[in-house]
């Protein structure tokens, strides 16, 4: 049962850490899992190298989204302005200790060989480029970058008694390898014919050297590249897949799905919080989780040794912050792991919850305020009734097969989506950055209004159309345009929904609805409906 924290993104002290284990503790979180290392800074002491914390745990701007959209660089600690902060090895033991006397056990995150830029900064020759600011990966061809890596574990397993340590794994790019001769040559010498192999050479060796020391190695699913290492522990993020592929050929896994444990979503209708990366997670979707998939068999679901919620703070900058995001949703994912399916019920939680948050606000927390919650975007909740439902739509631009909601009838079907477009009820478009969509409307018929709903989620390249052309045709090919409109798309607002319709009157049997991104920031457009009236 456990919750992950970024420490890296942004900073948060010992005395909050040790707060927050307060209240995992009385709500049955037993793993906390700190995620100390990556691009943002790097957090913890380790003595062998000391510009880890000199210089990789300080940023020229405190402000994530300024750092990371502006210049991305690190300064010295004593630096005007140095943003940052790590915990000493004292630090470390007090927190993992504390943690222990409440029955938690804090897992460390060191990432490899991705989200490193922090560390090849302050150590560059263990990059690809030998120069800073250039990788995000360290090369693997250099025995210099095994010697660090275990150098490093050692003194974190010194700090940390727990069974698992988490390796990271996730979202390396590996450009620089497919060039780097030290890459190349060890891809040679090891017999290994893709990148991804390169990454699993990596992490089969950081494994040994765990295993060797009685430790499990854990990482998120991408450690499933290349082939998984033999005692490996999968934590599942990008969906259950990578959690079901490993525990279907053996392996253990924790269930993290983005769906429904990453709290850096949004709890409640976008336009009322702070803004937030993206998505749509509210108390009630971490309460229906189910983190062992029905596809599985008593053996393999033994192999789900857990699952975890996870707080990623690139848009959660203060402590309040982060309690804001932590609670309760935290203690929605406690009781997923805790009880069994069939025993939990959504309305018993529901008023624990809102007794929770009270319980928490009286003791110094800043939960959000579940009493005041809107709730899903409300024309998610009732089917659209209009005269294009159930009508053929031809594809004049494809749809994204990573988003493809309904399929073909998506757009005809009064299914329409909540707050996120990755709810399966929003259809993708990034081929040409374009939806351009016409409906057999399958006789003449008059119409008064057709209307799009598009969402701009600027964080996830998700932007509103830069024009739209709507038009009417009686045999589907000569058609006679309602309305084009241009619009200035912004990146002003993180997250929004906006209709755009036409309205008037006009016959015809084909109508076609046509919206393209702009050009300067390009990404997706999502739309859920083309409404006819
Ligand atoms: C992750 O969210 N990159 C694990």
């Amino acid at each position: 049962r456990g919750l992950m924290l970024d420490v890296s993104r942004h900073f948060f002290t010992k005395e909050f850490v040790k707060k927050q284990i307060d209240a995992l503790a009385f709500y049955k979180i037993n793993r906390l899992h700190l995620h100390l290392t990556d691009a943002a800074g790097w957090r913890i002491e380790i003595k062998k190298y000391p510009l880890l914390t000199e210089f990789a745990a300080w940023r020229t701007d405190a402000n994530w989204k300024k750092w990371w959209n502006g210049d991305r660089k690190y300064v010295r600690f004593d630096e005007p302005g140095a943003s940052g902060g790590y915990y000493t090895q004292d630090d470390i033991r007090e927190i993992v200790e504390y943690a222990r006397q409440h029955f938690i056990t804090v897992i460390p995150e060191i990432e490899m060989p991705a989200h490193s830029e922090e560390v090849l900064s302050a150590y560059p020759q263990l990059s690809c480029a030998g120069e800073p600011y250039k990788n995000a990966d360290f090369c693997v061809g250099n025995e210099e970058t095994f010697t660090f890596l275990e150098n490093v574990l050692t003194e974190v397993l010194e700090l940390f008694p727990s069974e698992y340590i988490h390796i990271g794994g996730d979202e390396a790019g590996m450009a620089a390898w497919k060039t780097c001769p030290k890459c190349q040559k060890r891809m040679k010498d090891e017999h290994l014919s893709h990148v991804d192999e390169l990454q699993s050479y990596l992490i089969h060796r950081i494994e040994k050297f765990l295993n060797a020391r009685g430790r499990r190695l854990l990482g998120w699913d991408e450690i499933l590249k290349g082939g998984l290492a033999p005692n490996a522990t999968v934590m599942s993020w990008r969906g259950e897949e990578g959690g079901i592929a490993a525990v279907t050929s053996g392996h253990r896994a924790v269930m993290t799905p983005g769906s429904h444990c990453y709290l850096d979503s949004y709890q409640d209708a976008p336009y009322s919080q702070p803004e937030a990366i993206g998505g749509y997670l509210p108390l009630k979707k971490v309460y229906a989780y189910n983190p062992v998939a029905a596809s599985l068999s008593a053996e393999q679901a033994k192999l789900v040794y857990g699952a975890q919620v996870n707080l990623f703070t690139e848009y959660v900058p203060t402590p309040e912050h982060v309690e804001y995001m932590l609670y309760p949703r935290t203690l929605a994912l406690a009781e997923v792991a805790w009880s069994a399916p069939e025993r939990k019920s959504w309305p018993d939680f529901h008023a624990r919850a809102l007794k929770a948050v009270l319980d928490l606000q009286a003791k110094g927390y800043h939960p959000f305020d579940l009493k005041n919650e809107i709730g899903s975007r409300p024309e998610s909740t009732k089917t659209a009734a209009h005269l294009a439902l159930g009508k053929k739509v031809i594809y004049n631009a494809p749809y994204s097969l990573h988003y493809p909601a309904q399929g073909n009838t998506a757009l005809t079907d009064g299914i329409r989506g909540d707050w996120t477009y990755g709810d399966g009820c929003w259809q993708g478009f990034i081929n040409g950055k374009r939806l351009d969509v016409t409906i057999d409307m399958e006789a003449e018929t008059s119409i008064h209004s057709v209307t799009a709903a598009f969402m701009q989620v600027v964080g996830a390249e998700v932007f509103l159309p830069a024009s739209v052309t709507i038009s009417i045709s009686d045999d589907g090919i000569n058609f006679t345009e309602l309305k084009h409109q241009t619009f200035e798309v912004t990146k002003e607002d993180p997250i929004k929904f906006t209709d755009i319709s036409w309205e008037g009157n006009a016959q015809g049997r084909y109508v076609r609805y046509q919206a393209q991104a702009g050009k300067e920031f390009g990404g997706w457009v999502f739309t859920d409906e083309i409404i006819v009236k």
